[in-house]
């Protein structure tokens, strides 16, 4: 027999969702009852689910497995009518955002910690996304997260596990639970967006590609779309099973984690495109043959050429990228005349957009592309889109690059990150320069003279909320831009971001080093916020 069992629990005071859900050590999620407290408080959030559709699935990383059998029994106790999962309980975050969209569910929970690496020792994450596909918005998170500070039972089903490796339809209590094919769904809608025959063809044509999944949970994908759907030759998707611990590496696609990837597309021999995504696939890394390409650089560049996939074909309505983003993709938005959203760092902020269709592509500095396909960024949307771009242009991609530079100028740009900050220093580094912002503008320093300074705050134009305290802004004269602010998904102490972009016109030089363009501004930041001093660090623990 199946019983609902009623089990008693105490509150957990930190389970706070972060930019992107609930992010905590492993260790922090197997303390009895905290993901089910977790969940509960989830479903305690939500009304008028009692037969609905919840879809599950995660990227593969250790405790997943676990989790979704948690997660059914608590659904079936809850009154859900049914649960879709992806097969093995994989489903990479884009691909559970079209599954929520294709099948009318209700919401979805889908289980990681996107880019922070896996494994006992390592990080785990649960976020709920509504029935538009996209995360959760602030007024669900809030409700969620007082809940977690009142709930005192959760509801579980008491019953075997489920088998998640096979395909098909099975009970669980009153809940139909559905194993489901993680890639079929997510490779025909991309089929719909691109043009996969001229693709194919540019590959029957010796153009070579080099996709890093980084064990990560995109490599079905991968090889289902480049090597089977488009031709690509067997190996062009490396590191291509998904590991619970992504084989030690870490899962962020950025120049320090895919080293390896950036050092092939640097060598003599390289292939003409190279990518990659991150542990949940909904980041992505452009590396073009020799030719690196920034985020916010894509952002531009894609909306500038989406026109060329069918998808597209009919322009765009609007470009949104959060604020830390360069402004590169502003003067596509110009040029095309159509609007561009600034939005506080989280995919979160881009859902309202997409579903009033006042926007049709977003992105941001830290790796994401999208568009209103889903409602998540997509990291192999985004490199589909690069090489339906590349095989409609007959160009390289350093080819591209210049000629947007030429026609738009140059938005130089990095992020410096220092990491592993003591909570308090980090608070008190952004407290002093909140302070300081009456006082700035018009005072000089090593960028020149600031002309604006503010604490970014944003009304959503679809509902009018407010969300306050979003990054320190230091506008300089020239166009430059410094902005301060912390990560809200780490898991171990702070980490402060410094987002540094300087504007060359088309008459200037768009040919400097990144690091060369950048330097008096990157002293600048020193000097504004002093973060020797407060962090006790003399240079930045990543460059991105
Ligand atoms: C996640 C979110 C993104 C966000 C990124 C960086 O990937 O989905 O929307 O830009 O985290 O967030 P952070 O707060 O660490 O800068
Ligand atoms: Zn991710």
């Amino acid at each position: 027999m199946r019983v609902i069992q009623t089990v008693a629990t105490t509150p957990f005071t930190d389970q706070k969702p972060g930019t992107s859900g609930l992010r905590k050590k492993v260790r922090v999620f197997q303390q009895p009852h905290y993901a089910e407290n977790f969940i509960q408080s989830v479903f305690d959030s939500l009304t008028g689910f009692e037969g609905q559709t919840l879809v599950a699935g995660g990227d593969g990383r250790y405790l997943n497995r676990e989790v979704i059998q948690i997660l059914l029994k608590m659904a079936a106790a809850n009154g859900f009518g049914r649960v879709l999962v992806g097969q093995g309980g994989i489903l990479s975050t884009p691909a559970a955002s079209h599954l929520i969209r294709s099948s009318g569910a209700f919401g979805g929970l889908v289980l990681s910690a996107s880019h922070n690496p896996g494994g006992p020792d390592e990080d785990f994450g649960i976020k709920y996304n509504v029935g538009n596909g996209g995360p959760a918005p602030e007024k669900v998170t809030d409700a969620i997260h007082a809940r977690t500070l009142s709930i005192d039972t959760y509801r579980i089903l008491e019953a075997d596990d489920v088998d998640i490796d096979t395909l098909g339809t099975s009970r669980l209590g009153d809940m139909t639970v559905e194993v489901v094919d993680p890639v079929a769904g997510y490779a025909g809608l991309m089929e719909t967006l691109f043009d996969f025959a001229a693709i194919r063809r540019m590959m029957d044509e010796g153009f070579t590609l080099s996709f890093d999944s980084m064990s990560a949970v995109t490599g079905p994908y991968a090889v289902e779309i480049f090597e089977k759907r488009l031709g690509a030759p067997q190996g062009t998707v490396r590191n291509a099973i998904p590991l619970p611990d992504f084989g030690h590496h870490h899962p962020d696609p950025n120049l320090v984690h895919a080293r390896e990837l950036y050092d092939r597309m640097m060598a003599p021999d390289a292939p003409d495109f190279g990518a990659a995504s991150d542990g949940d696939g909904d980041r992505n890394l452009i590396i073009g043959r020799h030719c690196y390409v920034t985020p916010s650089d894509s952002l531009a560049v894609l909306a500038a050429n989406a026109h060329l996939a069918p998808g597209y074909a009919s322009g765009l309505k609007g470009i949104a990228r959060s604020m830390p983003t360069s402004c590169a993709a502003d003067r596509v938005a110009e040029k095309l005349g159509i609007p561009l959203y600034e939005t506080p760092t989280g995919w979160k902020f881009f859902g309202n957009l997409l579903d009033a269709g006042m926007a049709t592509i977003c992105g941001e500095e830290s790796a994401g592309t999208g568009s209103d396909h889903v409602r998540e960024k997509d990291g192999i949307w985004a490199v589909l889109l690069w090489l339906n771009i590349l095989a409609a242009r007959r160009q390289s991609v350093a080819e591209i690059m210049a000629g947007h530079w030429a026609a738009y100028g140059r938005n130089y740009y990095a992020r410096h990150d220092y990491e592993a900050i003591a909570k308090d220093r980090a608070d008190a580094l952004m407290a002093a320069l909140r302070d300081s912002i009456p006082r700035l503008p018009g005072t000089a320093n090593s960028g020149g003279v600031i002309s604006a300074a503010d604490d970014f705050a944003y009304t959503d134009p679809t509902d009018q909320s407010v969300s306050r305290n979003q990054g320190v802004r230091l506008l300089f004269e020239d166009g430059s831009r410094i902005v301060f602010r912390l990560s809200g998904t780490g898991t171990e102490g702070a980490t402060l971001r410094v987002y540094i972009e300087r504007y060359v016109g088309t008459d200037g030089d768009l040919g400097m080093q990144t690091a060369d363009a950048l330097e008096p501004l990157v002293r600048a930041a020193q000097e504004v916020a002093d973060i020797a001093g407060y962090t006790g660090m003399d240079r930045p623990s990543v460059i991105t």
